[in-house]
């Protein structure tokens, strides 16, 4: 679609969790004019449904080696050691630079000490946490109020279309589908010399994930139709502990912090056994991957649908200090953590791959840039440490607003667009729906050659349909235009992976194999083919 209007800025940043707030207010304050589009109220992102918290060698006694042996550890031999060592190391003063912005931290009542707590894969106490368990809420609070002090403008209710580049190339601006009212509204453009992506994950691919809606791939859709390099798709981690809400439960599901058991909550069957010990040296607390296939195992032989999560010995008051946000929602759902234990299955949580970068989050296309969920920085691997993603966005939002205003430094002539990447074909709203049970059934927790191929079928044909349909443009078409083609990535990676290693679990090829130890780099074909 033809843009209706535009603006121009130095930088256009689209996304406002964490990753996308901390490079807009950086470069704001190095003297750029930044612009802020987000697809729906500048909180409505993933970062405010964080909860266990940010990792950072905080504490005493603590070091960033330490926290990178087990971000490596969690990675399976698949992280870019200078990526995690760049993120373990910068991590503790972007921490307290964003303490310096606003966020308020659980601190020691008689000394002041940040309060520091455990989860998966971590072997020691290292996770910062604000509210108990509302840590991703005060984390967007703090960032949003700086935003609007710093006058940064904001454009809400925008979801980002394709890329705009220049005659050569280089991004140039966004197109954007506005659902406002007013001058702003319909299909407009932001012109800007940097193109900054920040649109978090694409856990909306699944049936049930911890994800808000609005997490549909929209950045790495754009990224792929623009030309960049996307990397690691096939690895989606599941969190273990999701309050399971019964069989055909869909959309948004409630996480249950691995921070519960990092405080001493026990993983349990029906009949009351304790399932992880033995299972692994770190038992509850083993790497999320490894608890997660626990659980699965432990439902399959059971014919179980779930399994539980038992902290009723923390007592009312520890409940209701510590987890405030996870004890309202489980008694919303009916469910009383006090007195019972807590059903809990796996479900989509985080996207470990994404659009591709270099340590200044740079992608493959001049002038494009990643940073949080949408991008592969490589500290990841295959499989995230628990609370590291809070932190990569932040420290790589502060490389990228070094490197993009250090650029901006050299005189340049206002971006020009060319073009738009594409004309996209699109997918009906109702293919949503239908995309997640695909998915759900073919590409989750557990995945053989032959659901993947069953799903790669399925999807090509919502894709010819597609095709045929001529679907009006709207955001519900454009969110199942962008689900079906990182749907289609992820099937296609996840089948030339023929090995299990991280959350990438193989049934058909069930041991980890070391002629697999690299990374599956994917584009897009004009022709829109993998
Ligand atoms: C949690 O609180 O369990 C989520 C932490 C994370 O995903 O890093």
């Amino acid at each position: 679609p033809r843009p209706g209007w535009s603006v121009d800025a130095d930088v256009v940043v689209v996304g406002s969790g964490v990753a996308g707030l901390t490079v807009a207010l950086r470069c704001a304050a190095a003297g750029a004019h930044v612009t802020v589009v987000t697809k729906a109220l500048l909180d409505d992102g993933s970062t405010r449904w964080a909860q266990g918290g940010i990792a950072a060698a905080l504490g005493e006694g603590d070091t960033p080696e330490q926290h990178l042996d087990d971000t490596l550890v969690a990675g399976a031999g698949l992280c870019d050691d200078e990526a995690v060592r760049t993120l373990v190391t910068e991590g503790p003063d972007a921490v307290r630079r964003l303490i310096a912005t606003g966020a308020q931290f659980d601190t020691d009542a008689g000394t002041g000490a940040i309060l520091l707590t455990r989860e998966g894969g971590h072997h020691r106490r290292r996770i910062a946490h604000a509210g108990g368990d509302a840590t991703g809420a005060e984390i967007s609070r703090a960032l949003v109020e700086a935003v609007r002090a710093a006058g940064i403008e904001t454009i809400e209710h925008a979801l980002v279309l394709d890329l705009l580049k220049d005659a050569e190339g280089r991004a140039a601006g966004v197109t954007l589908h506005v659902m406002g009212e007013g001058e702003r509204d319909g299909v407009g453009a932001v012109r800007a010399r940097a193109v900054v992506l920040a649109t978090g994950g694409m856990g909306q691919v699944f049936s049930a994930t911890t994800n808000p809606a609005v997490s549909t791939g929209d950045g790495v859709a754009l990224a792929l139709r623009a030309g960049a390099e996307v990397s690691d798709l096939e690895f989606v981690q599941f969190h273990p502990t999701v309050l399971w809400l019964g069989p055909d439960a869909e959309g948004q599901q409630p996480l249950v912090s691995e921070a519960v058991r990092g405080e001493g909550a026990h993983l349990v069957d029906a009949g009351g056994h304790r399932f992880m010990v033995g299972a692994h040296e770190l038992a509850e607390l083993a790497p999320r991957d490894i608890v997660a296939k626990g659980i699965m195992r432990r439902m399959q032989e059971l014919g179980a649908q779930h399994m539980y999560l038992d902290a009723r010995h923390f007592g009312a008051e520890m409940w209701e200090h510590r987890f405030p946000t996870i004890l309202a929602a489980c008694r919303a759902h009916g469910i009383d953590p006090v007195t019972e234990p807590i059903p809990v299955a796996p479900a989509a949580h985080y996207a470990s791959g994404g659009v591709r970068t270099d340590l200044t989050g740079r992608s493959t296309l001049p002038g494009l840039y990643a940073c949080g969920e949408v991008a592969c920085t490589g500290v990841h691997g295959a499989n995230r440490l628990a609370s590291n993603s809070l932190l990569e966005g932040l420290v790589f939002a502060e490389r990228i607003a070094a490197d993009v205003t250090e650029a901006l430094r050299e005189p340049g002539a206002p971006p020009q667009p060319a073009a738009t990447a594409t004309g996209t074909v699109l997918a009906g709203p109702k293919a949503r729906l239908e995309i997640q049970r695909i998915m759900t059934e073919g590409a989750g927790v557990l995945r053989s050659r032959e659901s993947l191929e069953r799903a790669a079928a399925e999807l090509a044909r919502i894709d010819e349909d597609a095709a045929a349909a001529l679907e009006a443009p709207g955001t519900e078409s454009w969110e199942a235009t962008n689900l079906l083609l990182v749907a289609r990535v992820l099937v296609a990676a996840a089948l030339r992976r023929e090995e299990t290693r991280g959350c990438h679990w193989r049934e058909d090829a069930p041991d980890r194999d070391d002629a697999w130890r690299r990374h599956l780099l994917v584009t897009l074909r004009p022709d829109r083919t993998l």
